[in-house]
């Protein structure tokens, strides 16, 4: 396999400035060697370029329209290229509106080959908002609505087909604050999300099981990773922290029981934000989970 890091360095979408620096920290944290231990091939094709971040208030329910669909577009571009040409795109974001470019590449790539796309969304927020619906107009809060159709044409239209997916394509874990329009509207369409009510009660072990079930050789997973998923005593370094998040365990059981499908064609690694980290702690825990999500295990076990 041959990885290909496209890095997005932008805080467009959010509320909060820095997570611009999160392909320089998530390269600075070692991502690079971590992959090429695991015998793979990695291309580093660098930095996208794209709007500078004007820190303007929102308009009529979005903050940055312009500028937000600039850098997917261009993302979409990027990713649709390196999974033509056979690559497991990597996506170092940049906040998590850069989503809609990423995944629209990938449904895009997944319709022309007939393959089956599935996403799993690791993330505290549902990220289902709509300029109705959003309390701060950042569109970081949106991506998963946009993917589904709803949002402004700009955005549902990057890749070609409204809506780019289905909304049972998507899986989400780790949710634990969404917003209460937000909420009405998850429900509406039918989202399957395992939020930390569930894994509580039935942990995380039973929560992947189900997002993960029902796959086949044909299935495209794609892993889009919000680093605010994580516990904020473990990770910090993100705007949005939402505390009572899965534990340093129970990410590595999820990465681990991703890794074992052996399906994983696509990742995204979103909302690092060295400006609120310490000694860039939050990179170096994405980057010790993504080494067990390609893989990493303490013993040697049977695949499947
Ligand atoms: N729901 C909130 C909003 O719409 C927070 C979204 C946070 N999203 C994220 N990708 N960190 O503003
Ligand atoms: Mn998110
Ligand atoms: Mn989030
Ligand atoms: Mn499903």
């Amino acid at each position: 396999t041959t990885i290909q890091l496209i890095g997005a360095p932008t805080d467009i979408g959010a509320g909060s400035r820095g997570a611009s620096m999160g392909p320089e920290a998530l390269r600075v944290a070692g991502l690079i060697e971590m992959l090429k231990a695991h015998q793979l091939n990695v291309i580093d094709s660098g930095n996208l370029a794209g709007p500078t971040n004007p820190w303007l208030p929102p308009v009529e329910g979005y903050r940055h329209l312009e500028e937000v669909a600039a850098w997917n577009q261009s993302l979409h571009e990027a990713s649709y290229a390196a999974l033509q040409q056979g690559h497991l795109p990597i996506i170092l974001g940049g906040d998590h509106c850069l989503g809609i470019g990423s995944i629209s590449a990938v449904a895009r790539y997944c319709r022309e080959k007939g393959k089956d796309l599935r996403v799993l969304w690791l993330d505290a927020h549902a990220d289902f908002n709509t300029s109705e619906l959003t309390p701060t107009g950042n569109i970081h809060g949106m991506p998963v609505a946009v993917l589904c159709g709803y949002g402004p044409k700009q955005l549902t239209r990057i890749g070609g087909r409204t809506p780019a997916i289905n909304p049972d394509v998507v899986h989400q874990i780790g949710i634990r604050s969404v917003d209460e329009g937000e909420k009405r509207f998850v429900h509406q369409v039918g989202l399957e999300v395992f939020d930390m009510r569930y894994i509580d009660e039935y942990g995380m072990r039973e929560a992947m099981e189900r997002a993960l079930a029902g796959m086949t050789e044909n299935t495209h997973l794609h892993v889009s990773f919000d680093v605010d998923f994580l516990d904020p005593s473990i990770a910090p370094g993100v705007a949005t922290t939402v505390p009572g998040g899965p534990t340093y365990r129970e990410a590595q059981l999820c990465m681990e029981m991703i890794a074992d499908t052996g399906r994983m064609a696509s990742l995204d690694i979103m909302e690092v934000n060295p400006a609120y980290d310490v000694k860039n702690q939050t990179a170096l825990l994405a980057v010790d989970l993504v080494d067990s999500l390609f893989g990493k295990s303490t013993l040697m076990r049977d695949s499947k």
